[in-house]
């Protein structure tokens, strides 16, 4: 049996909802159209704080973290069946507030300024990105006050960069990841798969594959875990990269020289169609970067 948790509409709401715990609150911030992934960050959230304490999902498509000609307009807006996962996993709270809730003085002056991490992969190709990404999670902290916030690695620079911004700015909340969630051919689930069609979602799978092959050739070094993922784009079709990259965990630039059993991260991100799709997933090397 689930009980369907309160819904807040407004910050007053939320307020009121949040004043009758005293427990820990675990907090996960989504943009709705949820699914299995958001699902197990829920379940990832309660094991942390307990039973007893809020459970506390928010469902905002943040305009701040889009940009022009970016799919804003056309992002799933579902809370109806959102609250409906929510209910499923003993969420307490969703906070589902209007853009005016979130940004009452209109665009805000004063924005997080997401540092030089924020200028490699996504960062790059979508500038302004995750300033808007970092200004909405920091007023949302704001709001809810979670002791524990959990955030999908399928979103991996999204999480380094929450962890630092907690970090820097003192933010006294513990930023827990979530392992990637995927469909059985390996797609890592996102709410933007529902733009492909059956065609392109046959083809999407090659993000995971290159990665799983980059894996597979990981123990003869970065180098030859990237060769063994384009050889993978290469047998692909439909497939238009944007970028794929071997990092550090931290995703500074791995040196050229490193042990045998460094981890490391390989990251993609290509358009199927018109859809853009991000994966990304550990690695561990074996010898040298160039070996
Ligand atoms: P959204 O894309 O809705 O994702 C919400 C959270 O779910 C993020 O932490 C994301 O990494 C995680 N997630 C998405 N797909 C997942 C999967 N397949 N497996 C595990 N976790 C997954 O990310 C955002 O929203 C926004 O940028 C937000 C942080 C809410 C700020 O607006």
């Amino acid at each position: 049996m689930s009980t369907a948790p309160a819904l807040a509409h407004t910050r007053e709401e939320l307020a009121t909802l949040l004043a009758k715990h005293d427990d820990p609150v675990g907090f996960v911030p989504t943009m709705g159209a949820l699914h299995e992934g958001h699902a197990s960050l829920m379940r990832v959230a309660r094991e942390r704080i307990g039973d007893d304490g809020p459970l506390v999902v928010s469902v905002f498509v943040n305009p701040l973290q889009f940009g022009p000609g970016e799919d804003l307009d056309r992002y799933p807006r579902t809370l109806d069946a959102d609250v409906e996962v929510c209910a499923r996993e003993g969420v307490d709270i969703v906070f589902a507030p209007g853009v005016d809730e979130v940004y009452p003085g209109g665009e805000p002056q004063v924005t997080v300024d997401p540092g030089p991490l924020a200028d490699v992969l996504e960062g790059r190709i979508r500038p302004g990105h995750f300033r808007g990404v970092l200004t909405v999670v920091a007023k949302l902290f704001g709001l809810v006050r979670p002791d524990v916030a959990v955030f999908g690695e399928k979103d991996y620079q999204q999480l380094a960069l929450i962890r630092r911004m907690v970090l820097d700015l003192n933010m006294g909340v513990e930023v827990v990841g979530a392992e990637t969630v995927r469909e059985a051919d390996g797609l890592a689930l996102s709410s933007r798969n529902r733009y492909l069609d059956p065609e392109q979602r046959e083809q999407a799978v090659a993000l995971s594959r290159m990665l799983r092959a980059a894996q597979d050739a990981a123990a003869y070094g970065a180098s030859s875990a990237l060769a063994a993922a384009r050889a993978e784009l290469r047998a692909a079709q439909g497939v238009d990269l944007d970028y794929l990259v071997v990092a550090d965990p931290g995703l500074g630039e791995l040196p050229d020289d490193v042990p045998a059993g460094t981890e490391a991260r390989v990251l993609v991100a290509a358009r199927v169609g018109p859809t853009r799709l991000i994966d990304n997933m550990p690695l561990v090397l074996g010898r040298g970067k160039d070996s």
